[in-house]
């Protein structure tokens, strides 16, 4: 690429631009991801909740929002899925701005399980083994624990909160798939128990019941690709959303929360991911997968079938050809 003079001088006097990729260079990492994924039959869909086996499995949407706010598409970015897990990210980060990053540490803990995401074991592991909070707001025991610290003076007041807090993320209103948020919930008897259980030692305080209920409603949040994308890019932001300019969460808090998504975003797999990518990402059972590269780009990709550990088989395969292809590691450096 050539750059121009009156270019180089302007970076010397404003600060060179944080990712300076051309634009076809970008474009053409996500169609060659798109391309080479499209057709394999790997995965299935997540069926635990009835709604989510009956999603299109053939959904496969590509995004990525850059820092100074340009956005790129792949394939199918129109079609939405429920945020799922995802969701646990963007309510951890809201406790945070209400409570203080401590209060996650102190309550629920930031460190890896070890156990599937609905694991009952790992709390009572913690508790017993480790003496106290070590779990981590990505898994279901710290996420409700996490839903029930929203500040609100009723569930409604809570709610509305939440969704407006994740719209501010995603820079547009969003909505809850109601078909998904009545299927989860006239399942989900063991996140009850889960949320009974951190109730029982007193990690959450108030009614486990609303805590389960809201956090279900969370997760059934409806978004589509560049919806997730702008999340992840306003983390990689700051937490100011570069498509809105808004200051969605404070800059200071941001590392805390890349920092879990690192050790427990993608559930068993996260070690791996961490390992091929070095991106802070999460996944959920819907079928989205966003990460994060700082100060460069959040991407997302939406395709519903799942690996064995939970994961969207093609969302980690094109987010991992299109990181590496533009650099994206942040854990990579160059020697001097
Ligand atoms: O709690 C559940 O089972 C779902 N609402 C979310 C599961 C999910 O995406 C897994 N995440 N870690």
């Amino acid at each position: 690429m050539r750059v121009s003079k009156t270019a180089l001088l302007l970076a010397l006097v404003v600060g060179a631009p944080a990712w300076a990729q051309p634009a076809a260079d970008v474009q053409a990492a996500l169609d060659a991801a798109h391309a080479k994924y499209k057709d394999i039959k790997e995965g299935k869909n997540a069926d635990y909740i009835p709604a989510l086996a009956k999603v299109d499995s053939n959904i496969y949407g590509i995004a990525l929002v850059t820092t100074d706010g340009k956005v790129y598409t792949a394939g199918d970015i129109k079609s939405e899925v429920s945020i799922q897990s995802i969701s646990k990210v963007f309510t951890m980060a809201k406790v945070m701005e209400e409570m203080g990053a401590e209060a996650i540490v102190k309550r629920i803990g930031v460190d890896p399980t070890g156990m599937r995401f609905n694991s009952i074991v790992a709390v009572e592991f913690a508790q017993k083994a480790l003496g106290g909070p070590e779990i981590n707001p990505l898994v279901n025991p710290g996420a409700i624990t996490a839903t029930s610290m929203v500040k609100g003076s009723s569930r409604d007041a809570v709610w509305k909160s939440i969704l407006g807090y994740y719209s501010d993320f995603a820079g547009r209103p969003l909505g809850v798939n109601q078909e998904v948020f009545k299927s989860e919930s006239d399942t989900n008897q063991r996140n009850q128990a889960i949320g009974y259980l951190m109730f029982a030692y007193e990690f959450i305080k108030s009614n486990p019941l609303q805590a389960t209920d809201i956090y279900t409603e969370q997760c059934s949040v409806n978004v589509n690709a560049k919806d997730l994308a702008t999340m992840a890019a306003t983390l990689a932001n700051g937490g100011k959303n570069p498509v809105t300019g808004k200051q969605v969460m404070s800059t200071g808090n941001v590392p805390a929360v890349l920092a879990v998504m690192s050790i427990a975003g993608l559930y068993d797999d996260s070690g791996k991911w961490l390992y091929r990518t070095g991106l802070p990402a999460k996944s959920g059972v819907g079928g989205g997968l966003i990460a994060v590269s700082p100060g460069k780009f959040g991407i997302a990709v939406i395709s519903p079938p799942l690996d064995d550990a939970g994961n969207s088989v093609r969302a980690q395969k094109a987010i991992a050809d299109v990181s590496n292809a533009l650099g994206g590691n942040p854990l990579a450096s160059k020697p001097r």
